[in-house]
């Protein structure tokens, strides 16, 4: 038995299998894919991979954060265009950044419970299928066109239309309490926590060495399917477009501000990229994964939410998460053999990295004696996070549990923690065990 997430016992959650599609740029390789397409091929290799029977799933939890108004229920498309019985039931998820650590929960909770016992949970992102909007005005002149009697009315109720009106609205990317896009709410953070530009091209310069340094080595293979890109099958894609192997620190000095043009440090260099991909995981009970024969990667031992302003500093969540996580598995940071905080900026990891080492911040925030702890560089984000491999939103926590499991095997480690930020002053944090 172990600590579920809201910290009562119940069956204990193994990860028996993962797999992703690389990561690629938007606009890329996936460029013509939507997320529902990206995931349902993702999803039909890891059941075939996995080895087991379709039959044997019970439930599918998956998420996509910028959903398509087209296709708008992804996880019960992930039955319907797979080879998953129709019968198998699905929802879907959204926690912005943290979809996919979502739905391995929900997953975990399932099987908890004794609701299910073999669940898969993910997500898939398109950034290059991110809908556009018409404008409020247009969209109401086409409803008033549309009910408008005889042509003259028809072209009439689109009299009243401004040249302005006729632009496609993106998405929404702003932090809607306080106007401010991420990179923005990234910038703040550095500014406040005295983040120099010099670190944060340090740790980005790192992250595509050790996401270099483990397809060279042959790690992410195993993670990672390569796709021949529907519908014409010209392209494949098998690797991680965004990891620069070249990379240098001299490069990344010289590129600009995006956020802040002119007093800023985040660059195209030291944040995430705009990325299309999907990842996901097979979760399992413990009896279950015995019964089939199957090795579990490992399990969900605790996992915690947790939530501050927006006007503060956004995407400090994992300085608040992090701690809650950890205890209710009853262990302390000293005791994780690897932790992988999600880089959606270098600014955003190294500011949480201050708050789990500051007392100031334990005390104020959190109101605890003494801080978490340093991390330990050697075992931070040890094989690149999403600055290199990119971050397609929905699917960062699947990809981020999948691969810390199979390094935590291969170092024969015992728990490690997953962590990561998201809108809305959102944070996330899962600790895993190996047995
Ligand atoms: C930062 C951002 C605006 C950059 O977008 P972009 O300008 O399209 O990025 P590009 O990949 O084209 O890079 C811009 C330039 O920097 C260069 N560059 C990027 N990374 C580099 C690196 N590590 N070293 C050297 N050059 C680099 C590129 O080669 C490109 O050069 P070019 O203009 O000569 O072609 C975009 O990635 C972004 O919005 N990221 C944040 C996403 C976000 O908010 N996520 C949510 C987090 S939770």
């Amino acid at each position: 038995m172990a600590q579920t997430g809201n910290g009562s016992t119940g069956r204990r959650a193994a990860v028996v299998a993962g797999l992703r599609t690389p990561f690629v740029k938007s606009g890329g390789a996936f460029r013509d894919l939507s997320a529902v397409e990206l995931g349902a091929l993702l999803v039909n290799e890891l059941v075939a991979r996995s080895g087991i029977d379709p039959k044997e799933f019970d439930a599918v939890v998956f998420g996509q954060v910028i959903a398509s108004p087209l296709v708008t229920f992804i996880g019960r498309e992930m039955v319907l265009r797979t080879q998953l019985p129709r019968s198998v039931p699905a929802h879907t998820v959204s926690r912005a950044c943290a979809t996919s650590i979502q739905a391995v929960t929900d997953a975990a909770g399932q099987i908890a419970l004794g609701d299910a016992q073999v669940v898969l949970a993910g997500g898939a992102e398109s950034l290059s299928d991110a809908p556009f909007f018409a404008s409020r005005p247009l969209a109401q002149a086409i409803v008033g066109a549309s009910r408008a009697k005889g042509i003259v009315k028809k072209v009439r109720a689109f009299g009243a239309l401004g040249p302005k009106d006729l632009a496609p609205v993106p998405p929404g990317l702003k932090e809607p309490t306080t106007g401010l896009t991420m990179g923005e709410s990234a910038e703040k953070m550095a500014q406040v926590n005295g983040i120099a530009r010099a670190d944060q091209d340090a740790f980005a310069f790192q992250s595509h060495r050790r996401a270099a340094a483990a397809w060279a080595s042959g790690k992410l293979a195993a993670e990672v399917m390569s796709v021949s890109v529907p519908p014409r099958h010209e392209r494949i894609a098998d690797f991680d477009d965004n990891i620069r192997k070249d990379v240098s620190l001299e490069a990344m000095a010289a590129l600009k501000p995006v956020f802040d043009r002119r007093y800023g440090t985040i660059t195209a260099g030291n944040a995430s990229p705009l990325t299309d991909g999907a990842a996901a995981v097979v979760l399992m009970s413990e009896e279950k994964a015995r019964a089939l024969g199957v090795k579990p990667l490992g399990f969900v031992r605790a996992y915690a939410y947790a939530a501050l302003d927006p006007r503060d500093q956004l995407l400090q969540g994992p300085a608040y998460a992090a701690p809650k996580a950890l205890d209710r598995a009853g262990l302390r940071l000293a005791d994780m053999d690897l932790v992988d905080m999600h880089e959606a900026f270098a600014a955003q990891v190294l500011s949480n990295l201050q708050a789990f080492a500051s007392k100031k911040f334990a005390a104020e925030a959190l109101g605890r004696a003494e801080p978490l702890g340093e991390v330990d560089p050697e075992k931070l984000n040890v094989n690149g996070g999403s600055i290199a491999l990119g971050h397609p939103f929905a699917a960062t926590g699947a990809r981020m549990i999948h691969q810390t499991l199979r390094e935590l095997g291969r170092r024969g480690g015992a728990h490690a923690l997953v962590t990561v930020c998201a809108a809305g002053g959102l944070g996330a944090a899962v600790v895993l065990d190996r047995e």
